[in-house]
């Protein structure tokens, strides 16, 4: 049997029931015709859908004309022994399906679907069963006791269902096993009271065939029962994200077939079986994200096969396993923030094959040695706040794919290694707070892709160099703290992407505030305080749109101050200058240039400056979370992906899905008589969007990128193509559909459902149509966006983050019903990046904690959710207002702040509260800590629950505001 991804969930138990107590069901062998009939009774349970049409008796009726029904495969006898309905949209519950009829079932694949109810106990029936998949459904409740039954079960998933955490006994069958469903339900109240304890069950010991189990991504908690230390088949073990705590139980370490073992994100605590990696040949070992203490297994690559490895976000201590240092296998380590102990150039090997390595923030020591420059495939790698010393060697520049280098907040001396200038690839360069000295390397200028660069608190001096303006891509750079002097180079002007910081504080440099800053029209926050900067500030600042947060102080600069928001700041952003006048409070004016007080200009919301003061930090580490997806969230989406039909790269690029299964390349380029601007419906940074009209009729949304694929590396190709496949696949009715997608050496674009009203942006920001949205169609909005979130962030496997929800990719169809467009896609959409540093997200909705984390999470989505709500409520972008509201969150808001004064004011009470709870909601959103917001589950259900209070229209009392 091929393996395949599998998960179990919702398992949760009552240790005292016996296992072996099963219903009274079925003691003769049910015939194939009953096996039929019982097929019909389940359809017939639940909603007519066509992926069922062929369920049906025909007149001619033989004995197996049902192993004839799709997803149906018989034995020879007529028994069905496959039921696969994957994929396939499938809603409903099995409580109507009487699984006593089908003994001899080998293979139940419902995974994809939205079944909802509860897993009936009678799955314990289906004794021969081999194969069990319901992952990714909505099945809510405990997870069947009976399971333990399936004694052949080689292997289980029902991972990424919905614990509602509240147990319906009303879904279990009257008169079967109901009175054991309110033990379950009872016991599951008795434990959560109590010790937390037994909610893996024990009996799963039991199904002794097991070779793989998996938890993933569930609310299992308790601890992790012994019995599975017997399980001796067992190869892969993952209970990965979910509230496990305990210790590993020690014989978990004498599995000798374990090769993969994740339990990652859990609240497991102890020390960690020294037996893991000791009796069997692990090849993949994730223990990162517990609070596991002492020491790491020291034999984890003792049989040469390790090839991932995390175990960051601990508290281990002690050395680095000794078995690390000749793991050549190695590909990915995660060390990072644990108090591990050892000699960086001595306890660490040579690992040609490694990709990605983080050990920041342990308590090495010891020299960066020149064998670093081995691992030539290493994409990242992080020794940040260590002891390490010496100098950063040369030999580093041999690491021509290194994207991410991160030696900050260590000891490292000597001068940057002036061939720094190869590492292409490079976007992010952190050597900030270390010794280093001599100047900054001209050659940096060759870094073309370096989005983010930190050299401050170190002791560099000379110039900044000139050819800093070629790395075109910064968002962020800091050089404060250093002896840095000379002028600012004139090329500054060219950083336009500049957009987070542009730290030069601290330094001794002079000369006059040049022109050029204008340019940096993307620039939130600019600190020039502390050097010996001269002269008057150009009026050409008044460009930096973006400008929040200005710091000029300590300077001898004169004259006035532009007259813009960001210099209407506080007097410390100005202090200990030479002469500055202007209308700050303690500043001397300026009598040549009186600007009338505009009292009214404070309460404005102005859309140009539509900006977060407070979060304004927020892009700081985006590079960083990118490299947290990609660490965290790329463990291979391929599972599910189907045939596409690219071709070799040499040949003229084609591929599109799903769409009719027809091609339509030529279609869409005659309708849009080869993208002639006149179809033009949308210009982005990336891309242009077009309005193609089919043979057929159909309207589609053609998305033409400005990048071709040609432009992509081969393995980048192949899985943009694969996530696009994934994507294609998604149907949900507020999620834009993703039809296809073509690649061709002139064209590359993806096609799209066609939606008549535009973005939510646009209708918000014209009048007319922002009344027609009344306050009754907003609320509907806002649900369809947390419903499609909901459907992505629980539904899928693994879970799509959107990770740049805002209200211009929100769309509305004729009838203003909202879906979001751009699911999953954000992060190949965004201009002018790389793939690296294709930071998605969009100003003013990015959730704060990106400045710290790396981790790009379902709860990133929910912040911008939160912002979005709030958008909508208001009919512009909040702002300031965010960080108003959050300090608000305990006292009384009005409404009435909140709410767009374009429309009348909500016309009820019941009314009134609907808004008042979404308000509540967004603000739940807004949690700075991430594990404080809601899931979109728990949105969703929020608004829900008022939707059956309120909405449910019983008289002409509906606001409908003109
Ligand atoms: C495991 O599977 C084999 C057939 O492959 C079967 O004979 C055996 O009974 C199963 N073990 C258990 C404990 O059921
Ligand atoms: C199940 O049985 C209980 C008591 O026996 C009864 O009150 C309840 O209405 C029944 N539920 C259904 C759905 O038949
Ligand atoms: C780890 O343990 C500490 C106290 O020992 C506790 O406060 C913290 O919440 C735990 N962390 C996790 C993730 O369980
Ligand atoms: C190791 O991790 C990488 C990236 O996450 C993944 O592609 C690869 O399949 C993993 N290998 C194993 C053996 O788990």
């Amino acid at each position: 049997m091929t393996k395949q991804v599998k998960h179990l969930s919702l398992f949760a138990t009552f240790l005292l029931v016996s296992l072996l107590v099963l219903p009274p069901f079925c003691n003769a062998q049910p015939s194939p015709n009953s096996q039929a009939e019982a097929l019909l009774k389940w359809k017939q349970s639940i909603a007519n859908q066509s992926i069922l049409t062929s369920w049906a008796i025909k007149t001619n009726l033989s004995s197996s004309s049902h192993c004839k029904w799709l997803g149906i495969a018989c034995n020879n006898a007529g028994d069905v022994i496959g039921l696969n309905l994957a994929y396939s949209g499938l809603k409903g519950t099995l409580e109507r399906l009487d699984f006593s009829s089908f003994p001899q079932l080998l293979r139940l694949d419902l995974k994809v679907n939205q079944l909802t109810g509860t897993i009936p106990i009678t799955i314990g029936l289906l004794t021969n069963l081999q194969f069990l998949d319901l992952s990714t459904n909505a099945f809510t409740g405990i997870f069947p006791l009976s399971v333990a039954n399936l004694s052949m079960v080689v292997e289980l998933d029902v991972s990424r269902n919905m614990i509602s955490g509240e147990l319906d006994s009303g879904l279990f069958p009257n008169g079967t096993e109901g009175a054991k469903t309110g033990l379950f339900s009872l016991q599951r109240l008795l434990i959560q009271d109590t010790n937390m304890s037994g909610y893996i069950p024990l009996e799963l010991g039991n199904c002794k065939n097991l070779t793989l189990i998996a938890l993933d991504g569930s609310h299992f908690f308790g601890t992790i029962p012994s019995s599975l230390g017997n399980l001796s088949e067992l190869t892969v073990l993952r209970m990965t994200e979910n509230q496990l705590s305990g210790e590993i139980p020690w014989n978990i370490g004498t599995l000798t077939k374990l090769i993969d073992l994740r339990l990652f994100k859990n609240r497991l605590f102890g020390s960690v079986p020294q037996g893991i990696g000791n009796s069997s040949a692990l090849t993949t070992l994730h223990i990162a994200e517990n609070n596991f203490t002492g020491h790491l297994p020291q034999q984890v690559c003792r049989y040469g096969k390790l090839v991932n490895f995390t175990a960051s976000y601990n508290k281990f201590s002690g050395p680095i396993p000794m078995s690390l240092r000749n793991c050549t296998t190695l590909f990915r380590a995660r060390l990072e923030y644990n108090q591990l102990t050892g000699i960086l150039d001595q306890d660490f090997g040579v690992y040609p094959s490694l990709n990605y390595i983080d050990l920041s923030y342990n308590r090495l020591q010891g020299m960066f040695s020149p064998q670093w420059g081995e691992s030539r495939h290493l994409t990242l790698l992080r020794i940040a706040g260590n002891m390490i010393v010496g100098r950063v060697p040369e030999e580093i520049v041999q690491l021509n794919q290194l994207v991410v280098l991160d030696l900050s907040s260590n000891q490292l001396s000597g001068e940057i290694p002036v061939q720094l200038g190869n590492l292409t690839e490079l976007s992010y360069l952190s050597l900030n707070a270390n010794k280093l000295f001599g100047q900054i390397p001209s050659q940096i200028g060759a870094l073309s892709n370096l989005g983010y660069l930190d050299l401050s608190q170190n002791m560099l001096s000379g110039p900044i160099p000139n050819q800093i303006g070629n790395c075109i891509k910064l968002q962020f750079m800091s050089l404060s703290k250093n002896g840095l002097n000379g002028s600012i180079p004139d090329q500054i002007g060219y950083l336009v992407a500049l957009q987070t910081l542009l730290d030069l504080s601290y330094n001794s440099l002079t000369g006059e505030i040049l022109s050029e800053f204008g340019k940096l029209v993307n620039l939130v926050n600019l600190n020039l305080s502390h050097n010996n900067l001269s002269g008057s500030i150009p009026n050409s600042l008044v460009d930096m749109v973006s400008l929040s947060f200005i710091d000029l102080s300590y300077n001898d600069l004169e004259g006035p101050l532009p007259n813009t928001k960001a210099f209407n700041s506080s007097l410390k952003s100005f202090a200990n200058n030479k002469d500055l006048c202007g209308e700050i409070q303690g500043l001397r004016a300026c009598n040549t240039s009186l600007t009338p007080k505009n009292s009214s200009q404070k309460r404005e919301h102005s859309r140009m400056v539509a900006i977060i003061v407070t979060s304004s930090i927020s892009l700081l580490f985006l590079i960083f979370a990118v490299v947290g997806i990609i660490a965290l969230y790329c463990r291979g989406r391929q599972g599910s992906v189907q045939e596409y039909k690219s071709q070799s790269r040499n040949e003229n690029l084609f591929s599109i899905w799903n769409f009719d299964g027809r091609v339509v390349y030529e279609d869409i380029i005659n309708a849009t008589e080869d993208f002639n601007d006149e179809y033009c419906i949308g210009v982005g940074g990336s891309a242009r969007v077009y309005k193609a009209k089919l043979p057929s009729g159909q309207v589609v949304a053609v998305k033409k990128l400005s990048t071709t694929t040609e432009t992509m590396e081969i393995e980048d190709h192949k899985s943009f193509m694969n996530e696009i496949a994934t994507l294609t696949e998604i149907r949900h009715r507020n999620i834009v559909k993703l039809y296809g997608y073509c690649s061709h050496e002139r064209h590359t674009f993806l096609v799209y459902e066609f939606l008549e009203r535009g973005s939510l942006a646009n209708v918000l920001s014209s009048d007319k149509e922002a009344k027609e949205l009344d306050w009754f169609k907003r609320v509907e909005v806002i649900r369809s966006v947390a419903h499609a979130l909901c459907y992505m962030h629980h539904s899928c496997m693994p879970p799509i983050i959107h990770r740049d929800i805002s209200s211009k990719n929100v769309l509305l169809s004729l009838e203003l019903e909202a879906h979001v467009s751009d699911f999953g896609t954000a992060r190949f959409l965004k201009p002018n990046t790389s793939r690296w540093t294709s930071v998605a997200g969009t100003y003013g909705y990015i959730a704060p904690e990106l400045a710290y984390t790396m981790a790009v999470t379902e709860k990133c989505d929910v912040y911008s959710f939160g912002v979005l709500a709030i958008e909508v409520l208001m009919g512009s972008h909040p702002g300031e207002l965010i960080s108003r509201l959050k300090s608000l969150v305990d006292q009384r808001i009005e409404l009435e702040d909140v709410l767009d004064r374009r429309l009348l004011p909500p016309s009820s009470q019941k009314i009134e509260d609907e808004l008042n709870s979404i308000v509540k909601l967004a603000l739940w959103c807004l949690c700075v800590d991430p594990q404080s917001r809601p899931t979109m589950s728990a949105a969703s259900q929020v608004l829900e629950i008022k939707a059956s209070d309120h909405w449910v229209p019983s008289n002409n009392n509906q606001p409908r505001a003109k």
